[in-house]
């Protein structure tokens, strides 16, 4: 193994080199963003397939939520220009080893090098699996599948959008994990997570089977308000024998006595449920945060006068109420930006109790937000005269 403070050019030069052994080459995954810089997608994940007794570079492009894969000729994929777009970590696999670069805040390269013994997949269709099995036991437990582990034609909306969550909290973790946001999980530090408003914990009990099935230590606790909640949950675990590791709580979310997880998700919490969810994670310091806001009323309820032209909008009831559910959106991202947080708004399909279909998805990086930041805020708030429920719930 070798450190080594070589320049950012020579590392990408010798990257590029080793990308060009296709033969050698295990896998090359490409994540995060270094600061100031925006990349076209999230992720890309690089390895060799064999199509047709001829090597390709199959380059599937992530941007958290859906996956776009495209194969290429060796050579002919423009490795160097997507090592200098903008990603922070690089980590390239080959047959006798590993270079890994981590380009810190200030644009220095970090690099580690490591030998070892890697196995190539050149299988070119690799499945594009269903994340769970739906004969799992936990889905059956739900009420999903049916006892032939066949989901049930009433719950095929809700699987999928079991499986569209642990699609956006798979690659969230594994960025946030090789960025270094969030501890590697072990055996004796499992990675903790925290689904408030959890209500039938559909997605709590797939990300507790799903991340133990992909070998990552857990604990999860789900909140609901709701004791009926609770109880059938804990039932669940119990039949499923997962209760040391899964465990739930009849608390408000503002109330809750848990004050740490390294995840904190939300999904279609009620209104200002959301707030209090956003506040938890702030307040409570968590790394990742996924949050998709159901009904909105609060900022709604407070836009009585549009600031001018916006009247045009705001004088249609079904254009204010959506105007009115991004205003409180943006506001709440803006204020987990000013609080250390990396923020986007990706797609993610509705809940059975609400259209809405966007998610707030929120690393903690402890980054400074730039001072225009603040008065963006700030002149927001001015600008429709409001206030945000979440900016009175947070600590400090
Ligand atoms: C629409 S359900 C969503 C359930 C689940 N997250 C899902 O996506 O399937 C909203 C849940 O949030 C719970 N809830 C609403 N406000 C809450 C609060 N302030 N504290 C705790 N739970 C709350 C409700 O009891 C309900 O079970």
């Amino acid at each position: 193994m070798t450190e080594n403070q070589s320049s950012l050019s020579e590392i990408f030069d010798e990257l590029n080199t080793e990308f060009s052994k296709t033969e050698n080459l295990v896998r090359v995954v490409l994540s995060g963003r270094r600061r100031n810089m925006q990349t076209a997608t999230d992720r890309v994940d690089i390895r060799p397939v064999r199509i047709k007794d001829e090597l390709s570079v199959q380059v599937s492009f992530s941007d958290g939520r859906q996956m776009t894969t495209k194969n290429y000729a060796p050579g002919e994929y423009d490795f160097i220009s997507a090592l200098k777009s903008g990603f922070a970590n690089i980590l390239l696999e080959k047959l006798d080893g590993s270079i890994s670069l981590r380009i810190t805040k200030k644009g220095e390269p970090l690099v580690h090098r490591a030998q070892g013994n890697f196995e190539q997949d050149l299988s070119h269709d690799r499945s594009k699996n269903r994340l769970l099995d739906s004969a799992d036991a936990f889905l059956k437990e739900v009420g999903i599948s049916d006892a032939s582990g066949s989901v049930k034609p009433s719950k095929q909306d809700k699987y999928r959008q079991v499986e569209e969550f642990l699609r956006i909290l798979s690659p969230a973790l594994t960025s946030a994990i090789e960025a270094g946001h969030i501890d590697k999980p072990s055996k004796e530090k499992p990675l903790t997570i925290v689904d408030l408003g959890c209500g039938h914990a559909y997605l709590t009990f797939a990300a507790h089977q799903y991340l133990w099935a992909e070998g990552i230590p857990v604990r999860v606790v789900g909140i609901d308000v709701r004791t009926s909640s609770r109880d059938r949950n804990n039932e669940i675990a119990r039949k499923l024998n997962i209760e040391k590791t899964i465990e739930f709580r009849a608390e408000e979310i503002s109330e809750t006595t848990l004050d740490f997880a390294d995840v904190a998700i939300a999904l279609h919490a009620c209104d200002t449920a959301t707030d209090d969810a956003i506040a938890w994670a702030i307040n409570c310091q968590a790394k990742l945060a996924l949050i998709a806001p159901c009904c909105h009323h609060d900022i709604q309820a407070q836009m009585h006068e549009a600031p001018e032209p916006w009247s045009i909008l705001t004088r249609n009831g079904i254009m204010k109420e959506r105007l009115g559910d991004l205003i409180t959106d943006a506001l709440r991202m803006q204020i987990l930006k000013l609080r250390g947080y990396r923020v986007e708004a990706i797609e993610f399909v509705g809940g059975e109790h609400t259209p809405r279909n966007l998610m707030i998805r929120a690393v903690r990086t402890g980054a400074p937000a730039d001072s225009i930041e603040k008065k963006r805020y700030e002149e927001m708030l001015a600008l429709w005269k409001v206030k945000p429920a979440l900016a009175s719930l947070i600590n400090g």
